[in-house]
């Protein structure tokens, strides 16, 4: 085999509880992941050394060295198998990249599974789920896919139910947010405002509304703790969010970690309107429609 294309998807957090900050510098969390039908590409070709190259929007902020997690993933499957591989990674970036829709774990997942088959490992998904967890704290779910609660730092799984098709709008913003920056100004906003940080739960009433493929329900009760440190970062997606909610959306919420804000809308023409209009009113970089739950990483050819 000379070249495997794997297919990622980008996730929305329907829900995001930060815990307490752990000593090893993360936090538990009660992340309830969706995964979205944008998608990266990762192609995975024969090659001695191990390489990367990326291709599509704003795809300057992405490094190409050793702290590339593609790369990275690369490297701790060959570990894992005990040998040394190379590899040449083609990234097809569709997700925005450090907008809070795990772009940098779609890829890492992606090089996993498309290395994996390349170097005819055979490994089960329990073996890269393990790997994945090493990785970072979203790259399992790039792997799973569906629906799923993140516990733990986000890394521990349980699919969940969604009936039906969630039809969403995901505004990008110019420039990303780092990951680390934003939980450290949660944390700041925390201990600034004496708020008592309790344990994370998960809302029952959003599994329901999932489960029963119920959008308005959803809309309603989408949370993000780490919004309101977004927010504080890039004031301007105060107005994004406002705006989309003025223009119908049934939820408004900060993806993850931001700065791409997801709308979630009552049908695929909502959703298209929407994205238009979102668009004319100047309030992001551009806007882009997409259906949830999607499948995670998935082998497209090989
Ligand atoms: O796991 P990952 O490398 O993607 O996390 C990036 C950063 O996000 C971490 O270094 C940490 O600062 C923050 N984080 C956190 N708690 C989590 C997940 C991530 O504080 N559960």
């Amino acid at each position: 085999m000379s070249s495997v294309t794997v297919r990622v998807p980008a996730k929305v957090n329907v829900q995001l509880a930060v815990g307490p900050l752990r000593d090893d510098g993360y936090h538990d969390l009660v992340n309830v992941f969706h995964a979205v039908s944008l998608f990266d590409e990762v192609v995975a070709k024969e090659s001695e050394a191990v390489t990367v190259r990326v291709e599509g929007d704003n795809v300057e902020q992405v490094p190409l060295d050793d702290s590339n997690l593609a790369i990275q993933a690369a490297r701790a499957l060959a570990k894992h198998a005990g040998r040394t591989y190379g590899v040449e990674l083609i990234i097809r970036k569709a997700i925005p990249v450090a907008g809070g829709m795990a772009g940098g774990s779609a890829d890492a997942a992606g090089a996993l599974v498309a290395c994996n088959e390349l170097w005819g490992l055979g490994l089960p998904r329990e073996d890269l789920m393990e790997i994945a967890a090493d990785l970072g704290s979203d790259v399992p779910f790039s792997l799973l896919g569906g629906t799923a609660v993140g516990t733990g730092r986000g890394e521990q799984l349980t699919p969940v139910p969604a009936r039906g098709r969630f039809h969403w709008v995901f505004a990008v913003a110019d420039g990303g947010l780092s990951t680390a920056t934003v939980y450290g100004e949660c944390d700041r906003l925390r201990e600034a405002t004496g708020e008592k940080v309790a344990w994370p739960q998960v809302s029952e009433p959003l599994l329901a509304a999932l489960r029963e493929g119920d959008a308005a329900g959803l809309g309603a009760l989408l949370a993000n703790d780490l919004q309101p440190a977004a927010v504080m970062l890039r004031r301007s997606l105060a107005r994004t969010l406002e705006v989309g909610q003025e223009l119908g959306a049934l939820g408004a919420i900060v993806s993850g970690s931001g700065p791409t804000c997801a709308f979630l809308a009552a049908g695929e023409e909502q959703a298209e309107k929407l994205a238009v209009a979102l668009m004319g009113a100047g309030v992001c970089r551009t806007a882009v429609t997409a259906y949830g739950e999607v499948p995670g990483a998935q082998i497209m050819a090989a």
